[in-house]
């Protein structure tokens, strides 16, 4: 049956590997925040109650985790992980059910892991561990299993040579009933090697008093703690790896997939073909059928079945592109909503406007969004034709079916199927060229 469900979330460390302003939590993998990978994780599991355990050197932690609606408990001064989870148990007060404990400097761990640790506990067990086997041990805690029972965890430092050889380890996380695990805790002290109160002694005490205690084994790549710069490239590495292998179990084709970066929460529909250096930043939607050319950059932005995107475009925030629509090569848009099959597909710049279905946007053509102080509107008609390199200069309006003429400073509303011509007029001056470059010869040969 399952039972009711807390988390504790560990982020009282200092991170100073990361040797950082920003505390190690916040740093982000696929473009979120480590922390919010693990609240977020803790949601998915059904926890009904999340506490982030934050430290006095990371106060921007604790300010995190309130922002994202989970209690939050100050541990000062950070005396080891025992003594972490036990500054949530008032935060805890009241919670009646199990409770894991999770990091927030590891963000690859998944749901489906979580759950087994929480089903090891709904079927009896009154303590369960999460453990790996890394290539290697280094100085993770041992965990010694006899009978399929774990017996204890030793941390590194306080191991005999024996038990250092073993290569089962402890990734950190453990769950158990939230009155047994603060009653444990109560009893750990901080009597080795580090003087720290450690988590990891609640197996050997739950143990003492004749409780079950399990270990239940994970994949290596979910448990990578981040401490170094060079850890969190590999957190990414392996984020990037998982999002992109199951976007194309869901049938999405890429040419190079290991040349497409996603965000956390890139959703993009079957049948959609990304070619080779793209980058997707967070909030982006792609419908079934469209194409993302080749070093195209999307953000914020949803574009519709049938559409193609690039080589070389940028869609930033409010980027709403159509069905079958066309930006091409060199174009940005920005808060702006292109109709069925219209086109923009060279060297421009489209911000705070509606582009109608099946207008035409010419080569160059700028909306002048802009005054210094506030962003106006380009609203272009359905089936307009904007001549290349026209300035328009917003607030203004092209009406359904209007064109503009090429080069154009359009400054006022086109009525429909009406013309605008918002350049100079054009004068051909006969002979003067050839004038001109006898003047400047003659000049020439007399100095
Ligand atoms: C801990 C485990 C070890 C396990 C390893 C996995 C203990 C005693 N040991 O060791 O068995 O193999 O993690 O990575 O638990 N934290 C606090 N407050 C504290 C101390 C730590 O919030 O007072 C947080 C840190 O921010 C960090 C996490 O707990 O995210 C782990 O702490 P750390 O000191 O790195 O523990 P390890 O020595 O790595
Ligand atoms: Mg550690």
């Amino acid at each position: 049956m399952t039972q009711f469900r807390a988390a504790v979330i560990l982020a009282a460390g200092l991170g100073t590997r990361m040797k950082s302003e920003l505390p190690k939590c916040l740093h982000p993998v696929g473009g979120r925040p480590m922390l919010e990978w693990s609240i977020d994780l803790a949601r998915n599991v059904g926890a009904e109650r999340i506490v982030t355990v934050y430290g006095p050197k990371s106060q921007q932690i604790g300010a995190f985790g309130e922002q994202s609606g989970t209690l939050t408990a100050l541990q000062d001064p950070p005396l080891g992980t025992g003594h972490a989870v036990q500054s949530a148990q008032s935060a805890m007060d009241g919670f009646d059910g199990n409770v894991i404990v999770l990091y927030g400097d590891t963000p690859l761990i998944t749901a489906a892991t979580v759950e087994k640790v929480f089903t090891a506990l709904e079927a009896g067990a009154s303590v369960a561990v999460l453990g790996f086997t890394p290539d290697d041990p280094a100085a993770y805690g041992r965990l010694i299993v006899k009978d399929g029972v774990l017996e204890r965890i030793v941390e590194f430092k306080d191991a005999s040579d024996e038990e250092c050889a073993i290569g089962f380890v402890n990734s950190g996380v453990l769950a158990a009933p939230a009155s047994l695990l603060f009653e444990l805790l109560g009893e750990v002290t901080n009597d080795n090697a580090n003087g720290e109160y450690y988590l990891t002694d609640v197996v050997g005490l739950a143990r003492k008093r004749g409780l079950k205690a399990v270990a239940v084994e994970g994949d290596a790549a979910e448990v990578l703690g981040v401490n170094s710069r060079g850890d969190l490239a590999e957190a990414e590495a392996s984020f990037q790896a998982r999002r992109r292998a199951e976007l194309m179990a869901d049938g999405v084709t890429m040419t190079a997939p290991e040349t497409v970066f996603l965000a956390h929460d890139t959703a993009i529909e079957r049948d959609v073909v990304i070619e080779p250096n793209v980058v997707f930043g967070p909030d982006v939607s792609v419908k079934s059928g469209a194409r993302i050319q080749a070093f195209s950059h999307l953000e914020g932005c949803i574009v519709q079945g049938g559409a193609v995107i690039g080589p070389y475009a940028r869609l930033r925030p409010g980027a709403d592109i159509g069905e079958n629509a066309r930006i091409g090569n060199f174009v940005e848009v920005k808060k702006a909503v292109f109709g069925a099959g219209a086109k923009a597909n060279h060297l421009s710049y489209i911000g705070d406007a509606t582009v109608g279905a099946k207008a035409n946007i010419g080569a160059g053509t700028i909306t002048c969004n802009y005054d210094g102080f506030g962003k106006h509107q380009t609203h272009i008609g359905e089936g307009a034709f904007v001549g290349s390199n026209s300035s328009l200069v917003a607030p203004v309006r092209i009406g359904n079916g209007a064109y503009t003429g090429s080069g154009g400073v359009v400054t006022e509303d086109v009525p429909d199927d009406a013309l605008a011509l918002g350049r100079v007029k054009q004068v051909n001056k006969e002979g003067w060229a050839a004038r001109f470059r006898a003047a400047m010869s003659k000049r020439r040969s007399e100095s």
